[in-house]
């Protein structure tokens, strides 16, 4: 038995422009010394697919943890440290279970299919305002759109939450270990917890809270005495956190994608099926979630022992270009056989509660965005996000042919 602590392995520089850039040449290189383990400036990162669904549902030893982000930006009892450390995510497997399943009815594959509608509407107002331009930065445009869905999902107005999009982007950088952004950690958090607050108060004033968005079966659990005034709050954000940035850079990432296939550009105009397809390759081949997990007890795992205290971080992103588990990864390919293999929502208790949601969102946005820009090509530099948290575009300037408006074009059928 080696001791991970011990071992001579890879160095993955995951802080590095370049590796933002391109990271699967880093593991490319990193494989050939370890099959699925490498450290980084921060820790250990699992970048093997198998390794990383074993060890992923492995809840007993491993803790689902920002502990570490939270004391490198020194944020320990301040307010966000106390959410990002006590919300569902990070809450003990007793409390998580109890949360989760307090609202796990609105986040199903039906509840997913109910929405898509509103889903259609949000992306057609969207693409009547942006299409016309002929030419935009994608990132800016994907960053509206889980934002007006997250709204629908509520049922509260877009318009409330205008100011938000730049503190959910702050609070998400917080993941990076980026130095000396407490000031924006701290700010984002005011922002974020006030508009929960006031989200919240102004939905138990009216007193209408039986009207079946996600906002009233939140509270409602809170007056069926399933959680707290503090939790309602803590559950509200981790869901609003949640789904932003991984939504609107996964959709980046898929429209990033297909500039270099035309072909199935035009096929995910005609057919909403396909564009299905075409997400959960998307989902293996550019997956953008890296996970967090704290060593809570010893435990050995291929002639490994990982001692208690270490931090490892799942790298998504890689595993999906693991070439034993997938062969010719670097192949972008809708109709491969192991097409939904792979683990981009993440694996165990933890698993994505929104990724119907998400499916939903990413599915219905493609096939109606692939309608109204034509011929879409890349009109400058893509500017990457840091690759740890969510990863991404920053900037993805593309230019395209607009299509004639919503109503010539028709409206999608559902999936
Ligand atoms: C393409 C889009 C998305 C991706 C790639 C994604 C990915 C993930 C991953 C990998 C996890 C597991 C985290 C972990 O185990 O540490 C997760 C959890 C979660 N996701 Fe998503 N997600 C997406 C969209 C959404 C949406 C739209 C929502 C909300 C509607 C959402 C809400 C959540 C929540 C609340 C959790 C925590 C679940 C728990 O701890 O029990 N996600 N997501």
């Amino acid at each position: 038995m080696q001791l991970l602590t011990e071992m001579a392995l890879p160095f993955l520089d995951v802080d590095a422009p370049e590796f933002h850039k391109d990271p699967f040449r880093f593991a490319d290189e990193a494989r050939k010394e370890h099959p699925w383990l490498a450290r980084f400036s921060h820790g250990y990162v699992i970048h093997g697919y198998q390794a990383a669904r074993d060890l992923a549902v492995r809840d007993e030893d491993l803790q689902l943890s920002f502990s570490q982000v939270v004391d490198f930006h020194q944020g320990r009892d301040t307010p966000w440290g106390e959410f990002m450390i006590d919300m569902l995510m990070t809450s003990p497997a007793a409390k998580h279970k109890r949360l989760r399943d307090s609202v796990a009815a609105g986040f199903t594959p039906r509840r997913a299919n109910q929405i898509r509608p509103m889903v259609r509407e949000v992306v057609g107002d969207l693409l009547d305002r942006w299409a016309p331009r002929g030419a935009f930065d994608f990132a800016d445009f994907a960053a509206n759109y889980p934002v007006a869905v997250m709204c629908g999902l509520l049922g509260i107005s877009a318009a409330s939450v205008a100011g938000l999009r730049q503190s959910l982007d702050d609070h998400m950088s917080s993941l990076t270990f980026k130095p000396d952004i407490w000031p924006k950690i701290e700010a984002a958090y005011r922002e974020m917890d006030g508009f929960v607050r006031s989200v919240i108060a102004e939905r138990e004033k009216s007193g209408k809270t039986e009207d079946g968005s996600e906002l009233d079966a939140f509270i409602n659990a809170k007056n069926a005495g399933q959680m707290d005034e503090t939790e309602l709050r803590f559950m509200l954000l981790t869901f609003v956190v949640a789904g932003y940035d991984t939504s609107k850079n996964m959709l980046a990432m898929i429209v990033h994608t297909l500039l270099d296939h035309p072909e199935m550009w035009d096929h995910c105009a005609d057919d909403i099926g396909y564009c299905g397809k075409v997400v959960e390759e998307a989902l293996r081949y550019a997956a953008i979630a890296t996970l967090y997990r704290e060593v809570v007890r010893d435990f050995d795992y291929d002639g490994i022992r990982f001692p208690k205290g270490i931090t490892l971080t799942f790298a998504f992103p890689l595993t999906g270009r693991d070439p034993v588990a997938f062969p010719d990864p670097h192949r972008f390919d809708p109709e491969r056989s192991s097409v939904n293999r792979h683990s981009a929502f993440g694996r165990g208790s933890h698993i994505c509660i929104g990724q119907y949601i998400a499916r939903a969102l990413l599915e219905e946005g493609l096939h109606l965005i692939a309608r109204r820009l034509r011929q879409p090509r890349l009109a400058g530099e893509p500017v990457w996000k840091p690759f740890l948290g969510a990863w991404g575009f920053e900037k993805l300037p593309i230019a395209f042919d607009p299509a004639p408006v919503r109503s010539a074009v028709g409206t999608a059928t559902s999936a």
